[in-house]
């Protein structure tokens, strides 16, 4: 459904109206995606980034964080053992970390696509030849988030980066034939409602897949330390107009609501959302990959996340998706 600015403006302005918000966009979930809620499984395989956003717990400076890197035998081994567990997809996140080069994500990629797997990738700016290559390798899905789409904040908290290459990078991995996901944050400081509003327009106008809008959570270790932060109802009424805006994409229930409320992902599932992304990590490293205080099951592990995950959908009575979970039935996508 095509909303203008001041429509988006209303809805997410209208606390006392987010109930129904909610249950309209649950209702159109329901009519064109269904009840099924596709897992992915998350793997933080790399802290170590060469960006200083302001607002984000691994950046560069930061220097009070224990920097950790998975050896690419490791990553592969974690993406096996997660795909054993029946993971049909899996996402490898990491700050922008250059010792996975071209050819070592090649590699890895290769690797984790004979596990039957469909891949998505979410390690920030690269070149296009670097997006290529690693499209060629077999992965079939890019995440990378363009924050804001109001490029004075952008560039206010993400120094030494250009919205506009951001989103050159977003059109690029489009081109090539990813299932583009890309998202927001909301409750930065000095953001205004109109331009969330302007992100959700951004945000359809190129065609995205898959939308991940999460509440921004102030991290101590960082310039930001002292901010509001975002809400989890202000987060959960963005996700339900996206999720009215662009019917059919997949939409995942984040990590950050459910880290400002013990049921924050099965609010934004009642929601609009239907996908969920548990934490496939091992041991130490899922507690160092902190971008934002008091992220969930930093202690658990990956066996627990999905039965946890797994009861809390059924529990809503809704149930596990056991294909790959693309956008329109979309994957597996050929290699190119
Ligand atoms: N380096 C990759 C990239 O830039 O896309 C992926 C990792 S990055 C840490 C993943 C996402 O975490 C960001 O896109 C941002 O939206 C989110 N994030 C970072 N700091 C956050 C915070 N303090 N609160 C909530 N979300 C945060
Ligand atoms: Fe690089 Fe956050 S500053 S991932």
């Amino acid at each position: 459904m095509t909303l203008s600015k001041a429509e988006i403006v209303n809805l997410l302005n209208d606390t006392a109206g987010q109930a129904n918000l909610l249950q309209k966009a649950d209702k159109i979930r329901q009519q064109y995606v269904g009840d099924e809620v596709h897992l992915r499984g998350l793997i933080e395989f790399s802290n170590i980034c060469r960006n200083n956003c302001m607002y984000c717990g691994i950046r560069k400076d930061n220097k009070l964080l224990h920097r950790y890197r998975m050896s690419p035998d490791e990553l592969v081994e974690t993406a096996r053992k997660a795909a054993e567990m029946g993971f049909k997809t899996l996402v490898m996140q990491s700050g922008e970390d250059m010792f996975f080069s071209q050819k070592v994500m090649c590699d890895i990629i290769e690797k984790v696509k004979k596990f039957d797997v469909a891949l998505t990738l979410s390690i920030g700016e690269r070149s296009y030849d670097d997006y290529k290559a690693f499209r060629e390798a077999g992965a079939d899905r890019y995440l990378m988030r363009i924050e804001t789409t109001d490029k004075e904040l952008y560039h206010r908290l993400d120094p030494n980066m250009s919205w506009q290459h951001r989103h050159e990078c977003l059109l690029m991995i489009k081109e090539l034939g990813y299932e583009l996901g890309s998202g927001i944050m909301v409750g930065l400081p000095n953001q205004s409602i109109e331009s969330i509003a302007e992100d959700l327009i951004y945000l359809k106008e190129i065609g995205i897949d898959m939308a991940g809008i999460g509440p921004f959570i102030p991290h101590p270790q960082t310039p930001l330390k002292d901010e509001a932060g975002g809400t989890l109802d202000l987060a959960l009424r963005t996700m339900a107009v996206m999720r009215i805006m662009m019917p059919d994409i997949n939409i995942p229930a984040t990590t950050a609501m459910e880290s400002l409320h013990p049921q924050g992902r099965i609010m934004a599932l009642r929601g609009g959302a239907n996908v969920v992304m548990p934490n496939v990590t091992e041991g130490e490293y899922r507690r160092f990959y902190e971008l934002y205080p008091g992220k969930i099951c930093v202690d658990d592990t990956p066996l627990h996340c999905k039965s946890c995950v797994g009861m809390k959908i059924m529990s809503i009575g809704r149930t596990i998706g056991q294909g790959y979970g693309g956008h329109n039935g979309k994957l597996p996508i050929k290699k190119i």
